[in-house]
């Protein structure tokens, strides 16, 4: 009796500790790839039973049925805000293509302010803010969105940082994380490594940039709109570098294997869900498709329908010739010149597709989670990159030898077919494909239960500031300790100096004398 009481009380209070905790989320980035990764997060802290509320461009046709409470705030403003700059700049994505990574930059950098006034401007989030409501934590994501942080500040929550990409210069920067711009290419480039010496120059180049654009122009905007929205907002300098952690949807198999410091932690796959069964319809074209399936989809910015005709006909000319079936996202209602072995569909579910053991091969734009998707299922890509990390993605493929990468600019027919006909008849693209996912998926845990442990790691210690390198104190010459070697420089100069004129007056005396001799023998 007094044992199964013990127990009671044991499991009584296991079950508390560790109980629900308040999570806002705050994700101002307007792609719905963005909100694919934050609110599988979310929603998982929800299972878990914690009480969430998530702020987003996007929500959810019905609230997800969990165990704590979600409650979604969306500020439709930011897709409209979208939209209005698309028509401003009337330019197909496709165009992007060929965008200098600097011209990049810039564009992100005066484009997501107004963002982060939309979301902390909007009626709900206003509210929130001046409710007298607490969090136990605050999630952002790290996109040039660091306005959001504030309201880690505001709720006297400690602050989790969740990054859609791996370590990159913007996250090294908030964290003390090193930046090697010597072997680490940046995020806007499609650098292989060993860099060549221009690829450095560039890349160094490139980075020094983003840091003096960003602490010259997008911090002080966006100070602007913290002041704006939030009563006695904190300064941006004092929410920039106090992260807890970081949740970094990467993996060494998905990208270079970098330095991390202690707060940055992988979860890289974590928003990809077990194998669900497929619709009928797409169930029986995979079933039956004995000579594979390519799967094809440019992801949900970019659109297949927006390829311009030329690329068009070269595409559909080289599908039309294959014997394998294909299954095309295309987002209009008829494809002229449909193939027979081509089907279409305006939405498709990628992750369940990738997961058929058909699919031979997918032809895709090399984004986060699609890269992340195949590594996840093992299967090889055909990576047609236009713009931000894509690139960088697809040579990362391609050097790992699960991909091939057919630039944008160089589509015909003929490239079009040897890339493809080069990844289904060579094993080593599927066999390259099936180990990296092997190493991908060989974890002590998996990176959901990863991403969840260390949320409530933080919550439990309301913050980690033990795990914060002292780095992040140091202003910018310290860290590079240019005034040690400064120091060195001038230490070694006056001894040089000194040395020379040491010798050079002992030889002047030793020549005098030398003289005066030869003199007195004269
Ligand atoms: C920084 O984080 C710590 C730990 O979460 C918190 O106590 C502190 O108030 C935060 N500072 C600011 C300015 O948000």
């Amino acid at each position: 009796m007094k044992n199964a009481v013990t127990v009671i009380l044991i499991l009584l209070s296991t079950s508390h500790y560790g109980s629900c905790a308040k999570i806002l989320g705050v994700f101002s980035a307007s792609g719905r790839s963005h909100y694919i990764l934050d609110s599988a997060l979310m929603k998982a802290l929800a299972e878990k039973g914690h009480d969430v509320t998530v702020i987003s461009a996007h929500g959810e046709k019905e609230p997800p049925k969990t165990k704590g409470t979600y409650r979604s705030i969306v500020v439709t403003e930011i897709l409209e805000n979208r939209k209005e700059m698309m028509k401003q700049l009337n330019t197909n994505m496709f165009d992007r293509e060929d965008v200098n990574p600097f011209l990049s930059t810039v564009f992100m950098g005066l484009f997501m302010p107004k963002m982060l006034e939309a979301t902390l401007q909007n009626e709900e989030v206003q509210k929130l803010i001046h409710s007298n409501e607490k969090f136990d934590a605050v999630i952002a994501e790290q996109f040039f969105s660091d306005a959001d942080k504030a309201l880690a500040t505001h709720f006297g929550a400690p602050l989790i940082v969740l990054s859609a990409v791996g370590a990159n210069s913007w996250v090294n920067t908030i964290v003390g994380n090193p930046s090697p711009t010597s072997y680490i290419p940046m995020l806007q480039t499609d650098y292989s490594v060993p860099m060549t010496f221009c690829e450095r120059l560039v890349n160094s180049l490139l980075y020094v940039f983003g840091q003096i654009f960003f602490d010259l122009v997008v911090y002080p905007n966006e100070n602007a709109k913290i002041q704006k929205s939030i009563p006695n907002g904190p300064d941006i300098s004092d929410v920039l570098y106090n992260a807890s952690i970081v949740l970094m949807n990467s993996h060494p198999s998905l990208n270079q294997p970098v330095p991390y410091v202690p707060n940055m932690i992988d979860i890289g796959g974590f928003h990809v869900q077990p194998p669900k069964k497929l619709p009928q319809d797409l169930q029986e074209f995979l079933d039956n498709a004995k000579d594979g399936v390519i799967y094809f989809s440019m992801g949900s910015n970019l659109k297949s329908a927006d390829f311009p005709p030329e690329k068009r006909d070269a595409i559909l000319r080289t599908l039309s010739k294959l014997k394998e079936q294909v299954l095309w996202k295309w987002e209009e209602d008829v494809l002229p010149g449909q193939p027979k072995n081509v089907k279409l569909s305006k939405w498709l579910p990628q992750q369940d597709i990738l997961a058929h053991p058909n699919v031979k091969l997918f032809i895709t734009h090399g984004g986060f989670l699609s890269t992340t998707e195949t590594v996840y299922h093992g299967v090889p890509i055909l990576a047609i990159p236009i713009f931000g990390d894509q690139k960088l993605n697809a040579r990362t493929a391609m050097d790992n030898g699960y991909g091939l990468v057919l630039p944008y600019q160089e589509i015909t027919e003929d490239r079009f077919t040897q890339s493809i006909q080069e990844i289904l008849n060579n094993p080593k693209y599927r066999n390259n494909a099936k180990k990296i996912s092997e190493t991908f998926h060989d974890r002590q845990v998996s990176p959901m239960e990863t991403a969840i442990y260390w949320v409530e790691y933080v919550i439990r210690h309301k913050g980690a500031p033990h795990l914060r390198v002292a780095g992040l104190d140091l202003p910018w010459y310290k860290y590079y300790l240019l005034d040690v070697i400064g120091f060195l420089v001038l230490v070694s100069t006056v001894v040089v100096c000194i040395s020379y004129y040491l010798v050079k007056a002992v030889c002047k005396k030793v020549c005098n004398k030398r003289k005066t001799k030869k003199l007195k023998q004269k």
